[in-house]
């Protein structure tokens, strides 16, 4: 259970897979007029299925931290589709999240008082399209064409997640220029960023973390911290479906 006072993220994660009809359905009560709106225009009912359990993973988690009950959070989005708690009740702490859905799996990052961005991707996907080539920084594609052939599939995902993380905690997705700034992977130390010169941000602001929550899985977050020596606590706990029911 996360403690509304704690200045950690919480990192939960849902497996999609094989959820039955019975249980999407009583999720599905949770959600909103226009969420609901939003899942019957989904054409594959897998899509449907994920999405309202990400919905409703949301709206349970977050009335873990506050007095609002599931149904009552309301949502806008800001101008890039980032979407954020509106007018809270009286005693329910500035959350932020985010979310992420991929095949077979959700993850929401809560906190408070901190931008915040999670993504997850399956590894295991082809990519067709050279997304590193045309989009990444250059010093990431040259790291990246530096490993074996047979290890870029996978390194490719260190950075996809990791750069989506961080323009979603932006709040800005896909309007920040993907080459505008560059991952640099050390492990076992943590990712750390760089930025083109005159890029409005600050390195030393962020904080970066990654996870596997499945063996297929790769979990990036990115969120801001008080300062360079200053370490955000993360948590990450698997739920399921079944339990955001009970
Ligand atoms: C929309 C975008 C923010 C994330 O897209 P994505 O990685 O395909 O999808 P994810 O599942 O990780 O995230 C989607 C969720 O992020 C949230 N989101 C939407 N817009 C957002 C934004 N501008 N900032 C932060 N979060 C956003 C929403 O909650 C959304 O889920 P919902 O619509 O069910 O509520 C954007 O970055 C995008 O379109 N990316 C395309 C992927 C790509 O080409 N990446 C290049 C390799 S780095």
């Amino acid at each position: 259970m996360p403690h509304a006072a704690a200045p950690s993220v919480d990192v939960f994660t849902v497996r999609t897979a094989g959820v039955g009809a019975a249980v999407v359905d009583t999720l599905a009560t949770l959600l909103s007029y226009e969420e609901l709106a939003r899942a019957a225009r989904f054409v594959r009912s897998v899509d449907r299925d994920t999405f309202v359990i990400a919905r409703a993973l949301v709206r349970t988690t977050l009335s873990a931290y506050g007095p609002t009950p599931p149904r009552d959070w309301q949502f806008e989005t800001n101008a890039h589709g980032c979407p954020f708690v509106v007018a809270p009740q009286a005693g329910t702490p500035r959350l932020t999240f985010n979310l992420s859905h991929t095949t077979g799996l959700v993850a929401l990052a809560v906190t408070r008082g901190r931008l915040v961005g999670v993504d997850v991707e399956r590894v295991d996907r082809v990519v067709r399209e050279d997304v590193a080539g045309r989009h990444f920084a250059p010093e990431e594609v040259r790291d990246l064409r530096a490993l074996p052939p047979d290890a870029q599939a996978r390194a490719f995902f260190e950075y996809w997640t990791l750069k989506e993380a961080y323009i979603k905690a932006r709040g800005m997705g896909l309007a920040i220029p993907l080459a505008d700034f560059a991952f640099v992977l050390a492990p076992p130390a943590a990712p750390t960023i760089r930025f083109v010169d005159g890029f409005d941000d600050r390195p030393d602001r962020w904080q970066f973390w990654q996870a596997w929550p499945t063996a297929e899985h790769r979990l990036a977050l990115a969120v801001t911290r008080e300062g360079p020596d200053h370490a955000v606590p993360v948590t990450l706990t698997e739920t399921s479906p079944e339990a955001l029911v009970a």
